[in-house]
């Protein structure tokens, strides 16, 4: 029988054992729990987070997780950066990078992590690191939880397996992973070789964004989550735990695997979900919606309709707008939007933004439509247009993202991203 089984929902009350019995019926925790297992509960949220928004799991397990070595620091130098992201002073420019090359030597998914930018500070449990990764060697005996925030992981290239603590998750370029804040997980890479984007929310965290007028259903759908059922291992011998805690990467030597929760419940847990299965909603008269329209998840700020990171993906729709300029139009933003690209091509730019590349159009600055899209766009024939073979995706924040080092130093800068606006012409014909 495949690993790969899911239960459907986002943040439902899920009920999983991967051994029959393990799972005590009625309570929580029992004066003994079923098989000899330790009973632990994960609290994703305050126990006095409002009922909605609550999140929390009981875990069965075969050691609770207290059971490991002391952490120190982690002794190998990466590029994962955390808030508060006072590297480097930050430009208000437009800024485009081109992927990361997978590197020659052996890296994990942990040590390929490579940090573009961010906001706020972990401490503070608000604002995102933006990170890119590249990895070409599974973590077998290697672990790793996130204290500071939960993990929004999208392959671009490459499928990874998330082996968490409640289960088995593939995450395969086109999906998106979530892996909650504090859940263990390895990263196993069948493929060989895997490239994407990661957000690290410090936040809330992400939900579903609220339908308004749109009503019950549509973009995307909570059956369409797939969260894992469990799945343990029963291992002993000489592993590692990697925290990141406060912004740093800690280590802890551990005599057992982590991953030995054999049933759990709760609403707190990591899923995945196939954005092929985005119901897009959008004009069918003239002008486009902001993108706001195009939220997957969106992880809210203590400000009313304010999201600390909003996700939105632009995935293949039709285009029926009549007498309406088609691409995203120049536009200044409160917001900051940071874009990547699964595959394809993005409908504002003609090149120069390529998968597993990225975007960042900071607070008010400008940017839109390229000199040749605009050209193009603005004496197209205006009829039906299906966009095909794209996905690109935005994570737009509140506050600004500071780029690291790395992201202004590297040779994946493209110093000369601003020339793709220089050459769009003064059309304007004067006073009649
Ligand atoms: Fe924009």
């Amino acid at each position: 029988m495949s690993p790969l089984q899911y239960q459907s929902g986002f943040g439902n009350e899920f009920a999983t054992e991967a051994v029959s019995g393990a799972l005590p019926r009625g309570q929580n925790a029992p004066q003994h729990a079923p098989l000899g297992l330790y009973t632990e509960q994960l609290s994703g949220t305050s126990f006095t987070t409002p009922r909605a928004t609550n999140r929390r799991t009981w875990s069965y397990r075969i050691r609770p997780s207290v059971m490991h070595e002391p952490y120190r620091e982690f002794e190998k130098t990466t590029l994962m950066r955390s808030g508060p992201f006072n590297e480097a002073f930050t430009p208000p420019n437009q800024m485009r990078w081109n992927p990361l090359p997978i590197p020659k030597e052996k890296t994990d998914f942990v040590e390929g992590i490579v940090t573009l930018g961010g906001n706020g500070d972990p401490s503070m449990q608000d604002g995102v690191g933006i990170h890119l990764y590249v990895a070409n060697a599974p973590m077998i005996d290697r672990f790793f939880y996130n204290a500071d925030g939960e993990m929004l992981i999208l392959p671009q290239q490459g499928r990874l397996w998330l082996r968490t603590e409640l289960g088995i998750i593939e995450a395969a370029p086109g999906e998106l992973a979530v892996i909650p804040r504090g859940i263990k997980f390895r990263v196993e890479l069948p493929d060989n070789e895997s490239r994407g984007y990661i957000c690290e929310n410090y936040g809330q965290n992400f939900r579903l964004p609220e339908l308004g007028p749109i009503g019950a259903n549509g973009l995307a759908n909570a059956r369409d989550f797939l969260a894992p059922v469990a799945a343990y291992e029963d291992r002993e011998g000489s592993f590692e735990v990697i925290s990141r805690f406060l912004g740093r990467l800690w280590r802890a030597e551990i005599d057992h695997s982590p991953l030995d929760v054999v049933a759990w419940h709760g609403n707190y847990a990591p899923c995945k979900y196939d954005m092929a299965l985005f119901n897009c909603i959008n004009t069918v008269s003239f002008d486009h919606p902001d993108p706001s329209i195009f939220t997957v998840l969106t992880a809210p700020s203590t400000l009313p309709g304010v999201a600390n990171a909003d996700f939105a993906i632009f995935p293949p729709r039709w285009m029926v707008a009549e007498h309406t300029f088609r691409p995203p139009w120049f536009h200044r933003n409160m917001m900051n939007e940071f874009m990547g690209l699964i595959l394809g091509v993005y409908d504002a730019k003609a090149e120069g933004f390529l998968p597993g590349g990225a975007s960042l159009h900071n607070c008010m600055s400008g940017h839109g439509p390229d000199a040749e899209t605009f050209e193009r766009a603005s004496h197209a024939e205006l009829e039906p247009q299906h966009i095909e073979g794209t996905l690109a995706f935005m994570f737009e924040t509140r506050l600004p993202v500071r780029p690291t080092s790395f992201a202004l130093e590297s040779k994946i800068l493209q110093h000369e991203y601003y020339e793709c606006w220089q050459s769009l012409k003064k059309n304007f014909s004067g006073a009649k």
